[in-house]
């Protein structure tokens, strides 16, 4: 089954054909960072507007590198939500006017759903993915702990109280003065840096498997404040320190719940999962089969597989992972696609309600 996928949620106009879910056939992103830079953020209206002069010339692109023509297509996907208004209109129309042209089916998809797809994309026959699973899902707008017993089943076990990480890394960035986006310039600078301030790593307390953000950007902010001039050392130190905590508490919490849950996966998953320093911390912490709650260490019993993208494309923002995700939806219940949604497309989309076990 061929999808063609589309993603407009905010600052990536992207077409995609994946095929069978795995197969990538086209992936085409018409990034709008050069144009938010100037405004050190998103702005909807820009954003939207270039949505809409990217959206065709996006789409043909990806169904020409792909060899086919809208005939060859099996189904059309999108993304429906959670996203910018003004963006989500843009991918949804165009969607729903092709599927509507080609009498083709109209998927649906949750942004976040695409992002715990991507890892889908690198499967192999030989290394198949084993449920049960827990994701987290960490990105600009998203920050969740996903357990997952089959397809397309999603159990949410904690989420962020207030900032996502990726809002943190971005926000941080910018009170050092690194730009946009602020993760990817984080992450360079702590390369630099040497991670030597204390700063909170917030638990909040021992049973919740909840995030909060708030309180240790605050210690950025106060530490910023505290500085004056801000010279390159510290901001590579302070860039390395804050990056350790947000890691530390994002990697404690996924091992417990991986631990709880007695899962046999653990998935990276999202924007953030690009951070090579939050995959390290994984990646060490299931070896040495160990994790801390509020300054306490407890012991894995059990060593699950460690997943993350490793192509940084499917990782960040991309219309594959949206086709991937549409895949295993259409599969599992194809009737609930035979008509065009009611609310094509939905800024603040929950995915836990119709698919929530
Ligand atoms: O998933 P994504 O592309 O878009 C949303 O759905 O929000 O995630 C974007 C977020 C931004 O906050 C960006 O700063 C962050 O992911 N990000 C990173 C890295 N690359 C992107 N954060 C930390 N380290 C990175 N290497
Ligand atoms: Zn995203």
């Amino acid at each position: 089954m061929k999808i063609l996928g589309i993603e407009t949620s905010c600052d990536e106009t992207a077409a995609a054909v994946v095929e069978n879910g795995r197969r990538v056939l086209s992936n085409v992103i018409a990034s709008q960072i050069p144009l938010h830079e100037k405004t050190g953020g998103v702005v909807p209206e820009v954003a939207a507007r270039e949505h809409a002069v990217k959206i065709v010339p996006v789409i043909n692109d990806a169904l020409d590198k792909a060899d086919l023509a809208l005939k060859d297509i099996d189904a059309i996907a999108y993304t429906q939500g959670p996203g910018l208004l003004s963006s989500l209109i843009i991918g949804a129309t165009a969607a729903r006017i092709m599927s509507s042209n080609a009498e083709k089916p109209l998927i649906p998809v949750n942004h976040i759903t695409g992002h715990i797809y991507a890892n889908w994309l690198e499967e192999t026959d030989e290394d198949p993915i084993k449920f049960p699973l827990i994701v987290l899902t960490v990105s600009g707008g998203h920050n969740d702990l996903v357990l997952m017993k089959s397809h397309a089943e999603y159990q949410l076990i904690g989420e962020t109280m207030d900032d996502a990480a990726g809002e943190a890394f971005d926000k941080v960035a910018r009170l050092l003065g690194l730009g946009y986006p602020g993760g990817p310039a984080i992450s360079r600078a702590a390369e630099n840096g040497e991670a030597k301030y204390k700063l909170p790593i917030v638990y909040i307390d021992k049973k919740t498997f909840n995030f909060s953000f708030s309180g240790l950007k605050t210690a950025v902010l106060n530490l910023v404040k505290e500085q004056g001039k801000l010279s390159t050392n510290f901001i590579n130190d302070c860039a390395a320190s804050f990056q350790e905590a947000a890691c530390c508490v994002l990697s404690d919490k996924l091992l417990r719940a991986s631990e709880e849950f007695g899962v046999n996966e653990i998935h990276l998953a999202g924007g953030v999962s690009a951070n090579k320093r939050l995959r390290e911390m994984v990646r060490e912490k299931i070896a040495a089969s160990q994790y801390f709650n509020i300054g306490k260490k407890f012991k894995l019993t059990k060593q699950p597989k460690l997943r993350f993208v490793s192509n940084i494309v499917y990782c960040t923002d991309n219309a594959a992972m949206i086709a991937a995700a549409a895949y295993y939806h259409y599969k599992k219940q194809p009737e609930q696609y035979s008509q065009t949604p009611i609310i094509l497309a939905d800024p603040g989309l929950g995915m836990y309600h119709s698919d929530c076990s």
